[in-house]
Formats: C-alpha cells, sequence, structure tokens
C-alpha cells in the first residue's frame, strides 16, 4: 500500500514541487494550504492530489487534521514541514507581530505537525520528516532576523528529534535551499534579487524540482542511513 505524505504549503512555490514530486513517485499525497482556495481546487483538479486547509501555526488544528488524514487515509508516515512566510523589515523597523507571525508559521509548525504525528510513526517503527530550511538561517540575510532565527531554529530542531528517533526508523533531516524561482523570492524587489542573483556561482535561481528531487531521495529506503542532516542546495552561494 502506497504511503501518506503531507506536505504543508503544499500547493505553491517549493511544496507545490514537493506533492508533485511525491505523487509521482507513488505516494499518497495531502497538501496543506492556509489561503488561495481558488489555487488549491484547481491544483487538486488538476494534480489530483488531496488538500486540506489549516493553520499550521494553530497547534491543536494541526493535532485534528492529523487525525483526521489517518482516518480517513491513512497513517502519516512522510511529513514534510515546508509551510513558510516573509516578513521583512530590518530589525529597527520590525514590529512584534511581524515576529510572532514568521516564527509561528515557520518553526512553531514544525513543532506541531512533528508533534502530532510522532507517537504513530514511533508505534509503527517508521518515519521520514524533512523539515524545510533556509540558505537565510545559515548565512543571515539583512532584513530578516525574524525568517534567519526561525529557519536557523529548524535546524536545531531537526538534529534533536533525529537523535530522539533514530533508534525507532525515523529519520529526521532538512534541506536549505537558496533562492529559487517562487513567488516568495520574487517578491524581493527586482533591484534586491538581481544582486543577490550575481552572488550564485551557478548563476541563476534555483527550480523548485530540483528541492523537490532531494525530498524524494530523502524519503526513500535508500536514505534509510540518513538522519540529522542539513542538506544545501543554492547553487554555491553559500558553502555550509
Ligand atoms: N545589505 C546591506 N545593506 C542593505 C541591504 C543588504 N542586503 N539591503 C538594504 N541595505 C541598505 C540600503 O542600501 C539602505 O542604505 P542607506 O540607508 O544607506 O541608503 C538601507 O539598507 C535601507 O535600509 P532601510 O532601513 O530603509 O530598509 P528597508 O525598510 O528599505 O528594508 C528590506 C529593506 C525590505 C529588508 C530589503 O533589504 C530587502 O528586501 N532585503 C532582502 C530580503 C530578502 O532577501 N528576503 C528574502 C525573501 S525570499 C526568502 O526568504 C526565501 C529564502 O529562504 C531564500
Amino acid at each position: 500500500m502506497s504511503k501518506v505524505a503531507v506536505v504543508t504549503g503544499g500547493i505553491r512555490g517549493i511544496g507545490e514541487a514537493i506533492s508533485i514530486g511525491l505523487r509521482d513517485a507513488g505516494y499518497k499525497v495531502v497538501a496543506n494550504y492556509m489561503s488561495h482556495d481558488d489555487r488549491a481546487k484547481s491544483f487538486s483538479e488538476k494534480t489530483g492530489i488531496a488538500v486540506a486547509k489549516w493553520d499550521v501555526g494553530d497547534f491543536d488544528a494541526c493535532q485534528s487534521h492529523i487525525d483526521q488524514i489517518t482516518k480517513d487515509i491513512g497513517p502519516v508516515e512522510i511529513l514534510i514541514n515546508n509551510a513558510g512566510i516573509t516578513r521583512d523589515a530590518p530589525l529597527h523597523k520590525m514590529t512584534h507581530q511581524m515576529w510572532d507571525d514568521v516564527l509561528r508559521v515557520n518553526l512553531t509548525s514544525v513543532f506541531s505537525m512533528s508533534r502530532a504525528v510522532i507517537n504513530g510513526m514511533r508505534e509503527r517503527g517508521f518515519g521520514r520528516i524533512i523539515n524545510i530550511s533556509s540558505i537565510n538561517g545559515q548565512a543571515g540575510q539583512f532584513g530578516q532576523v525574524n525568517y534567519a532565527a526561525a529557519k536557523a531554529g529548524i535546524v536545531g530542531f531537526t538534529k534533536s528529534l533525529a537523535l530522539e528517533t533514530a533508534s525507532k526508523g525515523i529519520t529526521v533531516n532538512a534541506i536549505a535551499p537558496g533562492y529559487i524561482d517562487t513567488e516568495m523570492v520574487q517578491a524581493v524587489e527586482q533591484s534586491i534579487l538581481s544582486k543577490i542573483i550575481a552572488r550564485i556561482p551557478v548563476g541563476r535561481l534555483g527550480h523548485t524540482q530540483e528541492i523537490a528531487r532531494a525530498v524524494r531521495f530523502l524519503v526513500s529506503d535508500d536514505a534509510a542511513f540518513i538522519t540529522g542532516s542539513t542538506l544545501t542546495i543554492n547553487g554555491g552561494q553559500y558553502m555550509a
């Protein structure tokens, strides 16, 4: 029977490519989303991938939706924590709200979603959790103390949970994408973005499928000995 995979933020950007990549590899995918109902509907019609709307920053919603998916589709064996937002501003202009929103959606969600699936994975003796970090959590980025802190926090979370679950057949890894051709990156002011692209040795933005292919590998049986790692995929922009 095919394994069930949940991808948070799974209908747009990197998450969309991950959802489609896992579907193509034979997994039963549920793509979570938070806004953009029309996009979710057309994504689901086009791809045949189930979509489910909830706020991954809400602990109780994560638990109840995982319970529902388990009942309706099957136990969640693969979790891709991809959902993320930006609220960029230099610290001297950043509000408490901008800090809280980014930490809640980008980091607390990783706790809440992992907490919702971990007991089932432990009982079954199998699981794959992949957390999408960022180059900006590794290198820092002007205007992103909130985002960089959340993305760096994901790496510590990943290593700690990997230690706790290694003997249970569960692997936990992070991927740190660089600048990928998504709506989030395209929202950066063009003059700033061209300076960033000029610093990418490969000379271009990454493609979402280049992250999705790494996810497919890390969830496969071939990657059973890889846990607690952070895979850097950034065209050489920062060598961690
Ligand atoms: N490095 C150094 N100086 C910079 C700078 C940088 N990257 N960016 C701006 N500055 C300087 C400006 O030249 C300007 O200097 P002067 O005051 O001397 O003219 C000053 O900082 C501007 O500062 P402000 O306080 O006015 O900043 P701002 O309110 O205009 O906000 C910003 C700036 C919106 C944060 C802008 O810097 C920005 O968009 N930065 C890029 C953020 C970014 O890369 N976000 C990534 C989003 S995609 C993503 O996050 C995905 C992923 O994982 C990679």
